[in-house]
């Protein structure tokens, strides 16, 4: 499956010339297809002015409309797909926070396009084939699971297909299968290492190498604390549904330093997102993705709502983007100052004695906004007062992020678990 001796795929080590015309070439395709294919789009583009050939050079995509998570739930379930059913293969659906799911769809080419990106992702990874990948994404509607799944068995691997959930079972499987890569939501891992604990069992005896971490936002801080922790290397990987799923880009172990985008399927751009301008590589902004070879459901400029920006090209050629920071929608916005619930992990992550379990409440007392964070005290925590370490992490939150938090600690295993996306936020107001 890879392209030369290195185990790379030639695309990964391509010059930039040469992935800039293949890009053009698939962007063309894309757009025609799409104007053919898809009633939708053909109205976007016609509304706003645009055909097809008014695509000369990469940075004419900027001409285009721009498709957002409304423009999918406008056209529920299946409006969006450019291919008749019988084409379709694969349906997978991402629960919103309100109303209806986001449904997308794919063709045997596409899964096989997710699979090669996937398998590309474990090897950035440092995966290989002897390996044996222990998947803790849900299985199901939700694109980890399987997405994960086939990448690895493309790969070569050894999938243990376990799913998220049974926490005590993860861990058993852990200790008998002994996997050299784990696939987990990076909340739901502290989880599983919190069991390892109380089965008392020593990271260190553990097989795990490495864990590839992502569908939801972790930060350097957490990253540093959970290979202490769990002494294996942690990798990010990113996607999301409306453009493929997990590996839509994933970090590469010599480097760790954000995710390589795999930029000959999914072409980035970062936007203001409130004027919609495209900004220059290093810019912070909002990430859009155009799917440069899928079929059954291509988005053109979509906006993901994740804030980041594009980084030039280490350990591969192509692009990398930054950690994620947060979601537009997650910002909160206390008594002016705007704030990522990231900012609280990373100071949570500063002190020792606590750990990464936490959760911010939100609510008005009379008209300000008031901050309530919930934060557990690590197993390991020894002697220290709760109030003390309180104390110094509103200290922390005040000094580096601006704002008056009331900080309550509590005991270990105390704060409600996620077996998948963790919910951080309680916002009363
Ligand atoms: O979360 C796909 C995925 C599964 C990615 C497994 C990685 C691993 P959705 O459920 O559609 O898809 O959610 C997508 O999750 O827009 C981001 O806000 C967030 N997200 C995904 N990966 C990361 C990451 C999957 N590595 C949404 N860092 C995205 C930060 C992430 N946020």
């Amino acid at each position: 499956m890879t392209g030369n001796e290195s185990g790379l795929h030639a695309i990964e080590s391509a010059s930039i010339d040469e992935l800039r015309s293949l890009q053009l070439e698939r962007l063309k395709k894309t757009l025609n297809h799409v104007y053919e294919n898809s009633p939708v789009y053909k109205a976007k583009f016609d509304q706003h002015g645009v055909h097809p050939d008014d695509l000369k050079t990469l940075e004419d995509l900027s001409k285009f409309p721009m498709t957002t998570k409304a423009d999918l739930r406008d056209n529920y379930p299946f409006g969006m797909f450019c291919v008749p059913m019988e084409k379709v293969v694969r349906i997978h659906a991402s629960s919103g926070t309100t109303g209806k799911p986001t449904v997308v769809g794919y063709t045997q080419e596409d899964i096989d396009i997710w699979a090669d990106v996937v398998a590309r992702s474990i090897y950035a990874a440092g995966g290989r084939p002897k390996d044996k990948v222990h998947i803790a994404y849900g299985y199901g509607l939700f694109t980890g699971g399987l997405g994960a799944h086939y990448g690895a068995e493309r790969l070569g691997c050894a999938v243990i297909p376990m799913s998220g959930g049974q926490t005590a079972k993860q861990v058993q499987l852990i200790k008998d299968f002994d996997p050299d890569i784990i696939m987990v939501t990076p909340s739901y891992m502290l989880n599983i290492a919190d069991e390892f604990a109380r089965q008392g069992l020593d990271p260190d005896s553990l097989s795990l190498r490495t864990g590839i971490f992502g569908a939801e936002p972790w930060t350097e801080a957490m990253r540093t604390e959970m290979q202490r922790r769990l002494s294996m290397d942690a990798v990010d990987i990113y996607g999301l549904s409306e453009v493929m799923g997990p590996g839509v880009a994933s970090e590469c172990i010599e480097t760790k330093d954000g995710p390589t985008i795999w930029e000959d399927h999914f072409y980035p751009e970062i936007i203001d997102p409130v004027t919609g301008e495209v900004l220059p590589d290093g810019e912070e902004g909002e990430l859009v993705f155009t799917s440069l070879t899928k079929t059954a459901m291509p988005v053109i400029r979509y906006r993901t709502r994740d804030l980041t920006k594009l980084l030039p090209g280490t350990a591969r050629t192509m692009r990398r983007m930054g950690k994620i920071t947060g979601r537009s929608d997650d910002m909160l916005i206390i008594r002016g100052v705007n704030v990522f619930p990231t900012q609280i992990e990373e100071q949570i992550c500063q002190l020792e004695g606590l750990s990464p379990h936490y959760q911010i409440e939100i609510s008005k007392r009379g008209n300000m906004d008031s901050v309530n964070i919930q934060v557990e005290q690590s197993h390991d925590a020894g002697s220290k007062d709760p109030s003390y370490l309180g104390n110094e992490l509103s200290k922390l939150i005040k000094t580096y992020i601006g704002i008056s938090a009331a900080v309550e600690v509590t005991a270990p295993n105390s704060l409600p678990r996620s077996e998948g996306k963790a919910k951080r936020v309680i916002d009363n107001r």
